[in-house]
């Protein structure tokens, strides 16, 4: 077996635990690491190198494949820098905060003919997978509505992460893509979009300044719609993605963890995760005091709770096999050329549009606005 050696850019709370997951995996080495603060000990740790630049790391040669685990807004030059230097790319979520960031690192990525895995980590769970299986066995007949809730309440912060900074993060909406690109998945791209919302509650020194309650429309073509509600200002919590068919429906519990397929005859549960433990767990930390605002801000030098660290691993040895050859089925292939990631984005950028102008936005509007600017 090929040995695949990857480089890790970003080494905080994620990049460190996608570094140790990648690294144990047979046939994988972690050969060099770069932080501007946290890499050292995760260098000890994985006994590799530390890099003082971005180009340092992407130009060596012995680095096949580059993990880019920086803050959101800091994905896109070390994704370009590992493309120029021939390298393959995993670069967390949201890959970009803006559409025409998203086309520049794709066509780099394309130019230079490597992989461009985006790191949406939902499509790794088993839940997920049954609730795709059982809508293409056509259990639920033709999807009407989706609907998404990621809420919950902030408290005020000590100190305010950079997740909590609108310019860096993107806020609820980019930060918290998943939901997105999860129900764009299913039914395909947003046409028309309407998005309100703002900062209501979380104002002054001890937050950021990111909207704590966005309320979205979408509607798709044929008639479909859906609508998804992200925030922090939500002292009754939720976070699910309901889908009504024409036959049955599906909830994919994030929170009061299972996924569940509602027919006219009954119901049938299934597990979210790999094991009844791990779905339990993850219950235990959303229903305690362990979350904040729906979502578990990790920080550099914690350990992901087990269900996250579940579905990384699934992530990193899906990755993994692709750098040793596997072949992408057609079913990732948007996942690995960026594309799906962009599609997020586009109707996201839509979003903030409408909510900016106060006016339902078309998607087109962002995305061919692109092909006239070039
Ligand atoms: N898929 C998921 O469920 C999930 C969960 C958590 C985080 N993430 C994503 O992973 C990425 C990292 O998040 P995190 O939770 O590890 O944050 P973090 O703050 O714990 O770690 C970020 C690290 O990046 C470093 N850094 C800062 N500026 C940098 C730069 N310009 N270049 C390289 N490194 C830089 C910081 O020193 C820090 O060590 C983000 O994109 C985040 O959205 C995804």
């Amino acid at each position: 077996m090929k040995t695949v050696n990857y480089g890790i850019i970003g080494t905080g709370y994620f990049g460190a635990g996608l570094g140790r997951l990648i690294d144990a995996l047979e046939g994988a080495k972690v050969v060099a690491v770069y932080d501007p603060e946290n890499a050292e000990k995760v260098a000890t740790e994985l006994k590799c190198d530390v890099e003082d630049s971005i180009e340092a790391l992407c130009s060596r040669t012995d680095v096949d494949a580059v993990i880019v685990a920086s803050p959101n807004g800091f994905h896109k030059h070390p994704v370009q820098c590992a493309a120029e230097n021939k390298k393959h790319v995993f670069c967390e979520k949201p890959i970009a905060l803006s559409y025409q960031d998203c086309n520049e690192m794709i066509e780099k990525t394309k130019e230079n003919g490597v992989i461009f895995m985006a790191g949406h980590v939902m499509n790794f769970m088993n839940g997920v997978r049954t609730a795709k299986k059982l809508i293409n066995e056509g259990r639920i007949g033709e999807i009407l509505f989706c609907h998404a809730e990621r809420n919950g309440w902030e408290e005020a912060q000590t100190e305010i992460s950079w997740k909590k900074k609108r310019e860096i993060s993107g806020g609820h909406l980019y930060h918290h893509i998943h939901e997105l690109d999860f129900i764009q998945f299913l039914m395909g791209p947003a046409e028309r979009v309407t998005m309100m919302g703002g900062n209501v509650a979380h104002h002054g020194e001890k937050f950021g300044n990111e909207d704590d309650m966005l309320f979205i429309s979408l509607e798709f073509s044929n008639n479909r719609f859906a609508t998804l509600q992200y925030g922090s200002a939500f002292r009754w919590g939720e976070h699910y993605v309901k889908i009504q068919g024409t036959k049955g429906a599906i909830l994919i519990d994030l929170q009061d963890v299972k996924v569940v397929l509602k027919m006219p005859e009954g119901e049938e549960q299934f597990l979210l995760h790999e094991s009844k433990e791990v779905d339990d767990d993850r219950t235990r930390i959303y229903k305690g005091l362990e979350m904040d605002g729906a979502i578990m801000y990790g920080k550099p030098n914690h350990a992901p709770p087990l269900w996250l660290h579940g579905i990384m691993n699934q992530e990193m040895i899906y990755f993994h096999d692709i750098m040793q050859g596997a072949e992408v089925e057609e079913e990732f292939k948007p996942l690995l050329d960026g594309t799906a990631a962009r599609a997020a984005i586009a109707t996201a950028d839509a979003l903030t549009l409408s909510k900016e102008e106060d006016r339902k936005v078309s998607v087109r509007e962002i995305t061919d606005k692109e092909v006239v600017m070039k």
